[in-house]
């Protein structure tokens, strides 16, 4: 079926578009496809991660000034996939259209494990983004990705909202490609701190899930 701007394809049954998915605003821009060399769950758990705003994306999504992570809730869906309702972030830069710095309110969705969704709403009230990072594994060492805006702008050019989240996804690839090992550890070895909540329960996620392609 098409949906989203990309035709999508199962071997399975039958599945189902999540409920979340049918609210968002109504223009629409895809980015990609890109080619990172990562496996699938690393580029969604970056893309679940907040903490790298300050240093990856400084002066865009975050600053140091404001490197703290505020405390958040991770809850999860009656599926099982974990959600965090509510997240407050300081940025310089938050969308295309931003003249200056602000709070901006996200909202974390994990869609499936590979797909995840994320919402951003500036405080000062000027329109609001939703984001969906759709990837595909290649192999279990590297994936494609696709990226969908949805956004209540409608003055920002096409052009001008392609540049910006460009930029931000040309900050976060090398980072990406140098994470070690390429597969994401879901059976530990690794330690967590708060500020890795989200990323700890998509982690725990996946096992529960019996996912294997891209793990460790
Ligand atoms: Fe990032």
């Amino acid at each position: 079926m098409e949906r989203h701007g990309l035709l999508w394809g199962t071997l399975g049954d039958a599945v189902t578009e999540a409920p979340v998915l049918r609210g968002l605003a109504e223009r629409r821009l895809v980015y990609g496809p890109f080619d990172v060399a990562v496996a699938a769950p690393r580029v969604v758990e970056n893309f679940l991660d907040t903490a790298h705003f300050a240093y990856v994306h400084r002066g865009w999504l975050g600053e140091t000034s404001h490197a703290e992570v505020p405390d958040h809730e991770v809850t999860h869906t009656a599926d099982g996939r974990p959600l965090i309702e509510r997240y407050k972030a300081w940025q310089p830069r938050a969308t295309a259209a931003a003249a200056e710095g602000g709070w901006v309110t996200y909202r974390y969705e994990v869609l499936s494990p590979y797909c995840a969704l994320l919402t951003k709403q500036p405080d000062d009230g000027s329109p609001g983004d939703s984001f969906t990072m759709w990837t595909s594994p290649l192999d279990a060492e590297s994936c494609r990705v696709w990226m969908g805006q949805y956004t209540a702008d409608t003055s920002t050019t096409e052009e001008q909202l392609r540049e910006f989240q460009l930029t931000i996804f040309g900050q976060d690839k090398p980072v990406l490609e140098s994470q070690r090992p390429k597969r994401l550890p879901i059976s530990g070895g690794e330690v967590h701190s708060a500020a890795d909540r989200l990323s700890a329960a998509y982690r725990r996620y996946l096992k529960n899930s019996g996912v294997t392609c891209g793990v460790c």
